[in-house]
């Protein structure tokens, strides 16, 4: 059985004090047993003080990016060592604002994956097409390239530790969301994909998450589709009841 995972951005959002208000609030109005495995990602400086805050709770920790490299002169960034040995076992990579705003290639997310995975932290991939790509009907070549480039040179073995999401870059903070056929349509064929290439088990058991502006009101459908596992949410995830009510949605 695949997971179920619905997963908050926060990206450059929340400083400590906020951080720490939104996570109390989440505490309170989350239900305890849920469908879905939630996880909260938070600004690098704030993962720490997330850790503590939630350790009894079953709220997982992400951090949004890491550098590839063990450690060295890299000003700035930050190792999977460092995030593992503050408590993060999780972490987003190869997000489109990286790609588009810090250029990261698929060869730089490659290396980043297989790091994390070296550190045994799952990893949510992210991928998807923009716009231009859509509307010449290239949407699929797009997707199919970033996996294989990005993801598909890692072992069956560490399939385990890889989540899935699928972004459409122009439904990224947008409030356009893909129709939820067109998510379907653009899961089924991740799924087939992986198929391809790692065979029924890896493909039947991936998680793939839908994200790019989902909020409540469009939640319950996305996530009624049957290759849709779940989401990565990034404006509604800075708002508790929005995100609880996409949570409870699953
Ligand atoms: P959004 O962001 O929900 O604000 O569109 C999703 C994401 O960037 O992961």
């Amino acid at each position: 059985m695949r997971k179920k995972i619905v997963a908050g951005n926060w990206k450059m959002h929340k400083n400590a004090e906020q951080t720490e208000d939104l996570l109390n609030e989440l505490i309170a109005k989350l239900p305890t047993e849920t469908n879905a495995h939630v996880m909260v990602a938070p600004t690098f400086v704030n993962l720490a003080s997330a850790v503590d805050h939630l350790e009894f709770t079953n709220i997982e920790v992400a951090a949004q990016n890491l550098h590839a490299a063990e450690g060295g002169a890299f000003t700035g960034e930050i190792s999977a060592d460092m995030l593992k040995s503050v408590g993060v076992t999780n972490v987003i990579l190869g997000h489109s604002e990286r790609r588009a705003m810090f250029h990261e290639t698929d060869a730089v997310i490659a290396a980043k994956v297989d790091t994390a995975l070296r550190h045994e932290m799952t990893v949510l991939f992210c991928f998807g097409e923009e716009l231009k790509d859509r509307q010449t009907g290239n949407h699929f070549n797009i997707v199919e390239n970033q996996l294989r480039d990005g993801l598909f040179h890692i072992e069956a073995k560490n399939w385990d530790k890889i989540v899935l999401a699928y972004e459409p870059v122009w439904a990224i903070g947008t409030g356009e969301t893909a129709s939820p056929d067109q998510a379907q349509e653009m899961h089924q064929f991740i799924r087939e994909t992986v198929r391809k290439s790692f065979g029924n088990d890896i493909a039947d058991n991936v998680s793939i998450l839908y994200g790019g502006s989902v909020k409540p009101d469009n939640a319950v459908e996305i996530f009624s589709k049957p290759d849709v596992d779940g989401g990565l949410i990034g404006g509604a995830a800075l708002k508790a009841d929005d995100f609880v009510a996409i949570v409870n949605s699953i």
